[in-house]
């Protein structure tokens, strides 16, 4: 038994040593945003944030998130930015499936924070380490320059 605090609440969850932090999430937790593509660190779907930076949470091994702040798509749901980010990616069509979606919200969102999405070229280095299989991306780098423009205002 470990205890994660996740989304501001301390939760009390089985895990075995070879657990990953996603697989805890998805399966003890119902916290379904988190998404595992690769599991092995290629993709970004599972990215969550760990003390306030993204983190792959399939490569996270859930004992090792213990005294750390978790925070999933769930745990987003008012935060501005990602109320930006949203929008805009219903706007500009920039998902199909959805699958990474959830993953390249939170990077999204720290790319802006951070001020490095004032470009498409800026923005499309950024996600170098996020991988869509169905939208070519045009409409993924639309959404966040939009949302970076509007958290700049
Ligand atoms: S599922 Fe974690 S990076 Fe792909
Ligand atoms: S919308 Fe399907 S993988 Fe990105």
């Amino acid at each position: 038994m470990i205890r994660l605090q996740v989304n501001g609440a301390m939760q009390e969850v089985v895990a075995e040593p070879r657990d990953s932090l996603a697989a805890v999430l998805r399966d003890r937790l119902g916290l379904h945003a988190t998404r595992i593509g690769c599991a092995h660190g290629s993709c970004g779907a599972c990215n969550v944030l760990l003390d306030g930076a993204p983190a792959r949470a399939c490569l996270v091994p859930a004992v090792l998130a213990v005294g750390q702040e978790v925070v999933t798509l769930e745990g987003l749901r008012d935060d501005h930015i990602m109320l930006s980010l949203r929008a805009a990616f219903q706007a500009q069509h920039a998902l199909q499936c959805g699958y990474c979606t959830a993953g390249m919200l939170i990077a999204a969102r720290d790319m802006i924070q951070r001020g490095c999405a004032r470009n498409p070229d800026e923005i499309r280095a950024g996600l170098a380490g996020q991988l869509c299989r169905c939208t070519g991306y045009d409409g993924i780098v639309a959404a966040i320059l939009g949302a970076a423009h509007d958290a700049r205002r």
